[in-house]
């Protein structure tokens, strides 16, 4: 797991799309209703995937983010060298 801070979703404990305790036992499958109606405020899609949302903090933390988040340079200061 990332060193990444999750703060602002409202949903960090559960899945989007799954059955099972908190969505995370049985992944997402049509036959399954879809509960969740707004997937930005989750971290986690199904039991398995991040969310959109979840990605694109991830994404930001290794292009330039700290050394918390991308050692031992973030891709941006690699780029630069
Ligand atoms: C979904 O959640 C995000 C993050 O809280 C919010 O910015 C966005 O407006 C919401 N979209 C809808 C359709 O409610």
């Amino acid at each position: 797991m990332l060193p990444v801070v999750v703060s602002g979703f409202k949903h960090q404990h559960s899945a989007c799309c799954g059955g099972g305790r908190s969505k995370g036992q049985i992944i997402c499958l049509p036959l399954l209703p879809l509960e969740c109606h707004n997937r930005s405020q989750y971290v986690f899609w199904d039991p398995y995937h991040p969310t959109d949302a979840f990605n694109a903090i991830v994404a930001k933390g290794a292009f330039q983010g700290t050394l918390q988040a991308a050692h031992p340079m973030n891709v941006q200061q690699l780029v630069e060298t």
